[in-house]
């Protein structure tokens, strides 16, 4: 391998493309073959979905799952299981998909931006508190790239001030916070099983709980409210989208699930060697992990430190030319920067809704909002590391990061 920098002509470390990712085999086409011979194919009347619920909430240790067809949709359920008032603030995290957002705004509720801590990339529970009002109703904590927030210390909070808490798993299946699976330490915990999860029905989404009047009005909730009764006239007991999950991706989800906890074993141990392999390396810190948690790496990110003297983007850019697929600053500004619903309160019609229901606070999000996310964002890289890669595919990551790292500092 030579010293000089890919970018600047040298040979990269890295010239093989990685193992690609294929996450469905024969196990997966037997359980719809399954779906082929009863000829079922919509939820009701089929059995793989409520088989996927009855299996994933046993995997998960709590008595109630909701499939839907979406993480977005499982987050949406989540919100109809507890039915906030119109105007009401919802608290969540500035770094997150837009899926977390939208349904807030469907239920005219105001989203409100915890910022993050940029170490860990994760609100923290003051972060949390210092953005409750008496019109706060939820906190949606949002488990970026694989590790958990400190699920305990906003729920403390959240106890103190009566709000329900909404894990979004959707980056963090399977992973443990001091000893307990993220999304059954919060009072609902919703996952995407969107194609690039770490188990996936394609699209797909789950909300689970432990609480039965959430369980009952969630189970309402993806199928239009419907109280379904056999014969005779319908009735639909509330306002509610349809998310019914189809069964063939139920059948999917039963396969995917038990491949589970293999998939995330096999990342965490490569994630594992990755940081114990960039000790030491100059100029970047690995996503610090919260006191006591896991980390499943749905994305490994590290940060290149203020001190670094290169910028992050050139840092980006140098190792690609290794041969190392990365990413620079994820979503690339805070995710109310990102969306117009947000930044410009488009909604529904030129109504400006919910930010216009009478007595809402005048919840702005300005260039001071968040300052941590930003400040993270500026100075993140993230790469994929996954169940099909093995340990030599992460030595050849290390070595890039040492040698960019330290190539840069020479022309510095
Ligand atoms: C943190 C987070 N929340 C919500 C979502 C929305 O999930 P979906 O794309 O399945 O609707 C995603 C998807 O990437 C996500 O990463």
């Amino acid at each position: 391998m030579s010293d000089r920098l890919a970018i600047h002509g040298g040979t990269p470390v890295r010239t093989a493309p990685f193992p690609a990712l294929r996450k469905w085999d024969y196990e997966e086409l037997r359980e719809i073959l399954d779906v082929f011979d009863t000829g079922i194919t919509g939820r009701y009347g089929g059995r793989k979905v409520t088989a996927f619920e009855t299996a994933f909430a046993q995997a998960y240790g709590v008595p109630h799952a909701v499939a839907s067809t979406s993480g977005t949709a499982a987050i949406h359920v989540a919100l109809g299981m507890l039915n906030p008032e119109p105007g009401s603030e919802i608290i969540t995290a500035p770094i997150t998909d837009l899926g977390t957002i939208t349904p807030i705004l469907f239920q005219q509720c105001l989203p409100v931006f915890a910022d993050v801590d940029p170490t860990t990339f994760a609100v923290t529970p003051e972060s949390v508190e210092a953005q409750i009002t008496a019109r706060t109703a939820a906190v949606i904590l949002v488990h970026l790239f694989g590790t958990p927030c400190d699920t305990d210390g906003v729920m403390a909070v959240a106890r103190q001030r009566g709000l329900t808490v909404i894990e979004d798993c959707s980056q963090c299946h399977w992973t443990r916070l001091r000893g307990r699976l993220s999304g059954t330490i919060g009072h609902i915990g919703v996952f995407s099983l969107q194609s690039s999860k770490h188990m996936t029905t394609g699209e797909g989404g789950m909300t689970i709980t432990a609480d039965p009047a959430f369980a009952e009005r969630g189970a309402f909730f993806q199928d239009k409210g419907w109280a379904r009764s056999g014969t005779g006239p319908r009735a639909y007991r509330f306002l509610a989208p349809n998310y019914r999950m189809p069964e063939l991706s139920g059948a999917v989800g039963l396969a995917q699930l038990r491949k589970l906890p293999g998939v995330v074993q096999h990342r965490r141990a490569l994630g594992e060697r990755l940081t114990a392999a960039l000790r030491g390396v100059d100029g970047i810190l690995p996503q610090r992990l919260v006191e006591g948690a896991e980390h499943s790496y749905w994305k490994y990110g590290f940060t290149v430190t203020r001190e670094a003297p290169w910028a992050p983007g050139a840092f980006a850019k140098a190792l690609q030319a290794e041969g190392i697929p990365c990413g620079f600053g994820y979503i690339g500004k805070p995710i109310f920067e990102c969306a117009e619903s947000c930044w410009r309160r488009e909604t529904l019609g030129t109504s400006g809704l919910p930010y216009t229901l009478p007595g809402v606070r005048d919840v702005r999000y300005d260039e001071s909002t968040c300052p941590g996310a930003r400040d993270l964002l500026s100075r993140l890289i993230y790469l994929d590391i996954h169940e099909a890669m093995a340990p030599r595919d992460i030595d050849d990551i290390a070595s890039a990061i040492h040698k960019v790292a330290t190539g840069l500092h020479a022309e510095a």
